[in-house]
């Protein structure tokens, strides 16, 4: 079972991602976690790029450079994970590209599923958890935590875009996408999410 974590920049998706991973541990089941981009030696060092702050990149790069990760993680670790029976935990995945590099930059849409799809040999999440909260929220905390990297220097216009291309992402598949109120405290957040995950049905 493929399980994928998403969200604008400081929604608490990591947070909420490794305390599920900590549920899943305390519950012996097998599992790894991820996370994008990243997650691979290569991946690695695609990341570093991506995220330097002196690089000047148009949003092709930006996101051929994700697809890049992307196809590595999915092919070296996912799917070989997947195929042995292991719960696989995401820290983001394709539909980040989607909502960032799609939306928030504004590359046509149909041209990123495309590409996606190619880079993830198809593979599509079972279960998403798209944890929501207002842009004001967002950059709330990112001051707070004094986070300022490549594309967190964007400004609101841009995570506001971001956050409308998620919500159209769920639209387009409700039954995948579970939209998770991020604005309450950590604790009720993960309770939701361990909720739906125990009652989806074949794990
Ligand atoms: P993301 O992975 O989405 O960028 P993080 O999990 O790193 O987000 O959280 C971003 C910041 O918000 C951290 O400082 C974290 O402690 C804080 N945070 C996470 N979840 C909540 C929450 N439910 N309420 C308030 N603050 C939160
Ligand atoms: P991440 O390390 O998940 O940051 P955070 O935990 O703060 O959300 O992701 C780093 C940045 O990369 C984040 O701003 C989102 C962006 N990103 C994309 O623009 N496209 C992508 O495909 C992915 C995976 C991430």
């Amino acid at each position: 079972m493929f399980i994928t974590f998403e969200g604008i920049d400081a929604s608490g998706k990591s947070t909420q991602a490794k305390l599920f991973a900590e549920y899943l541990s305390l519950s012996k089941k097998k599992y790894i976690f991820v996370r994008e981009p990243g997650g691979t030696n290569a991946g690695e060092e695609i990341r570093q790029i991506l995220l330097h702050r002196n690089h000047t990149m148009c949003g092709e790069t930006e996101f051929l450079l994700f697809s890049a990760a992307r196809a590595q993680l999915t092919r070296e670790l996912i799917l070989p994970n997947l195929n042995k029976g292991y719960i696989v935990v995401a820290d983001r995945y394709a539909d980040s590209s989607l909502a960032y590099q799609g939306y928030g930059r504004g590359l046509d849409i149909e041209m990123v599923k495309e590409i996606s799809r190619f880079a993830v040999s198809k593979l599509t999440p079972d279960l998403t958890f798209f944890i929501d909260i207002p842009v004001y929220e967002a950059i709330n905390r990112m001051r707070k935590e004094m986070k300022s990297d490549r594309i967190e220097i964007e400004g609101s216009d841009f995570f506001e875009r971001v956050r409308r291309g998620y919500l159209k992402l769920r639209e387009e598949d409700s039954s995948r996408f579970h939209i998770i109120d991020g604005t309450r405290d950590i604790r009720s957040i993960q309770d939701e999410i361990r909720n739906v995950f125990l009652n989806y049905p074949v794990k």
